[in-house]
């Protein structure tokens, strides 16, 4: 069966979609029983230099080429951001396209909109590639694991920001130099701020969660915290102590309604999440009859993120997609769950403090946490010149995080103290 497909935006993934279409035809067809014909690729200027050679026919800047092109079943959005691939997409729906896309950011919030113009106009948005690159998770939420209520999932989604932790830790890289190392190997973001500052991993987790609990999520019930603030030095303590630090987003159900964060986090390093290294990702799902599963691989990168757009366009034409979304309540009969405030969720924590090594320093520390109910379980210091400021490390036992954001909060505002309190939650295997 021959399907007609048309590219919206061709940068690092799209031209790696292009070229696998057209380079690798013959191996789709053998391995799908699809023949995936390109018909359009929607660009602002056709005029620029392209790393893919394809028939200039193929490119235009008016998107009402594709619309009206009776040969077009399939468009794929791949320009990023909210706008214009939001006005393209609910166009090309409108039009009676299927949608692929790998646009984390716009299903995050605007993904009720796209489903709801999918299901009015009898088609299917397809979006395997916008969470964990290559690897399918999505089909693993709705297909795999459908018999299982599942309690948790906890997700390395960021390839860029696992880059630059492990480059920090195994290569003792500088932050910026990591950064611009993922930013070559085209796994950032446009603006990598969003990659840095935990938002993408966000949005992917706003599209996790939602599948998984069958929930209406939106991407301003996660609480966010990036990586940007970490130094060398809180890596170093971390693996003295026993800990690798990774930016996990974590999605929890329990009696009380779901919670849903983003933050550093330090992870005893024998544990698996642990021992993902380099772009690539992980997400361990937790249901009731399965039990815990994990999916590792390439998380970014534009050919691993290509075999996920291609395995939708796939699933579109084969016409498998259409069904399983107009069937499958998790994607589009969502219902309302109570948001648990990360406030009330029990942790333990690492808090590095920058504190003049000054005689009642550790006295008002200790105050502080003691008058929040908060437990010391080590502490890290070492020896310095009397009168500096010295990095002092306290580890707590498990306590409420509103009580330790409080306490931080108080901390410092200390005078002994100088600057902002870095603070990691540790989670326990
Ligand atoms: N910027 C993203 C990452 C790309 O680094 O993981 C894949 O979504």
């Amino acid at each position: 069966m021959k399907t007609g497909l048309a590219l919206l935006g061709c940068g690092t993934v799209g031209t790696a979609v292009a070229e696998m279409l057209l380079a690798e035809k013959e191996l789709l067809q053998e391995r799908s029983g699809q023949s995936l014909e390109l018909k359009h690729i929607l660009v602002r200027n056709r005029r620029r230099k392209r790393a893919v050679k394809v028939p200039s026919r193929l490119w235009t800047t008016n998107p009402s080429d594709i619309w009206a092109d009776p040969t077009v079943d399939v468009v794929v959005e791949l320009i990023g951001g909210l706008e214009p691939a939001r006005t393209l997409a609910l166009a090309a729906l409108r039009a009676g396209k299927h949608l692929v896309t790998a646009n984390k950011h716009l299903l995050a919030v605007h993904g009720a909109e796209l489903f709801a113009a999918a299901m009015k106009a009898r088609r299917a948005v397809c979006f395997e590639a916008s969470c964990g690159g290559a690897i399918p998770i999505i089909m693993a939420l709705t297909r795999g694991l459908v018999a299982n209520d599942i309690q948790r999932v906890i997700g390395i989604v960021n390839g860029t920001c696992n880059y630059i932790l492990t480059e920090m830790s195994a290569s003792q890289r500088t932050y910026a130099d990591a950064l611009a190392e993922a930013q070559a190997a085209g796994y950032a973001e446009a603006d990598p701020t969003l990659d840095v500052n935990g938002t993408d991993s966000a949005h992917k987790l706003a599209i996790l969660a939602a599948l998984a609990f069958g929930a209406k999520v939106s991407f301003s019930h996660i609480e966010v915290s990036g990586i940007h603030g970490l130094q060398d030095q809180d890596l170093k303590y971390g693996r003295e102590l026993g800990y690798v630090c990774k930016l996990l987003a974590i999605a929890e159900k329990s009696d009380h309604g779901i919670s849903l964060r983003v933050h550093p986090t330090f992870l005893d390093q024998k544990q698996l999440l642990a021992n993902v290294n380099g772009a690539f990702n992980a997400i361990s799902v937790s249901g009731h009859a399965a039990g815990q599963t994990i999916y590792y691989g390439r998380g970014a990168g534009p050919r691993p993120t290509a075999s996920a757009v291609i395995a939708d366009i796939v699933e579109a034409s084969m016409g498998t997609a259409a069904m399983v979304f107009a069937g499958l309540p998790l994607l589009t009969r969502r219902k309302s769950m109570p948001i648990v405030p990360t406030r009330d969720i029990l942790s333990r924590n690492y808090l590095r403090m920058t504190a003049l090594d000054v005689p009642g320093v550790m006295h008002h520390i200790t105050g502080i946490l003691g008058q929040q109910g908060i437990s010391i379980a080590a502490v890290v210091q070492h020896e310095s010149s009397v009168g500096q400021y010295v990095p002092l490390v306290v580890i707590t036992h498990e306590a409420r995080d509103g009580a330790v954001t409080d306490a931080v909060k108080k901390i410092d505002r200390l005078r002994c103290i100088r600057g902002h309190t870095v603070r990691i939650r540790i989670m326990e295997p």
